[in-house]
């Protein structure tokens, strides 16, 4: 399998990376599949200039030379696509978004009506073999009211794809809860795993993944210096 992690956090500790790469160790135990890693934030990629030209040339190319074609390239090549990132503002750190919004070489301008009525551009390739999976996480303890409007965001963009939204992920980086972290970066190993055999997630698993380290109260009090 090709698989294509895009990895938007700006940091080199990053919180969101290191579940992806303990679910990665899961998912190619053996370096069995062809994996490629973008740090998106090292990647020279443009905002999209709104000009269309991509629907002028209809390569599957941006009229921007940077390196956001060769991300086009093995976006369209890969078996599975993960989308890991940070939660910013409760939507996509901007450098990422950057990336997503220039996906639109991917599709035609022509438009298609689909039986729920929502309309969307034509695919330029038949996509359909690509499987999504965003991780994202963040530094509420919740994610009610917090990940909504990401969660319908990549919905629409990506086709319901399977998606883990964990809050606390700045506990992956103190040392003093590494208790409570082990256990959450082996369980996305073992959902690395599964994904493997099934290319997807079961709504337990997700479950599981999503289930914040420590009672939010508790985190919300350690956040606040104990008050
Ligand atoms: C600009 C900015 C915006 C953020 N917005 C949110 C937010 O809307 N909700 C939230 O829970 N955390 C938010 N956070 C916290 C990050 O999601 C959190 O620190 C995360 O663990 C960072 O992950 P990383 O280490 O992978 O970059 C924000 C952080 C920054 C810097």
């Amino acid at each position: 399998m090709r698989i294509l992690v895009l990895n938007g956090s700006p940091k080199k500790k990053s919180d969101t990376k290191r579940l992806t790469e303990a679910f990665l160790k899961g998912l190619n135990p053996a370096d069995e599949h062809e994996v490629h890693v973008f740090d998106i934030i090292e990647k020279n990629i443009a905002p999209c200039r709104g000009c269309f030209g991509c629907w002028q040339k209809l390569d599957g190319h941006c009229v921007i030379d940077d390196d956001q074609n060769e991300i086009l390239d093995l976006y369209r090549a890969s078996d599975v696509i993960i989308w890991s990132f940070p939660l910013y503002c409760y939507g996509m750190p901007s450098h990422l978004k950057a990336v997503l919004d220039r996906t639109i070489p991917l599709v035609k301008m022509k438009m298609v009506q689909l039986p729920d009525g929502t309309v969307r551009h034509e695919a330029l390739a038949d996509f359909s073999k690509i499987h999504t999976l965003v991780i994202c996480g963040c530094g509420f303890p919740n994610w009610e009211g917090n990940f909504d409007s990401l969660r319908m965001q990549c919905k629409t963009c990506f086709g319901d794809p399977d998606m883990v939204c964990v809050p606390e992920t700045p506990l992956l980086n103190v040392p003093a809860a590494a208790i409570v972290a082990a256990p959450l970066l082996e369980r996305f190993k073992k959902a690395g795993e599964e994904y493997g055999k099934t290319l997807t997630l079961s709504k337990e698993t997700i479950a599981e993944l999503e289930r914040p380290m420590i009672p939010a109260e508790d985190y919300i009090r350690n956040v606040n210096g104990g008050q």
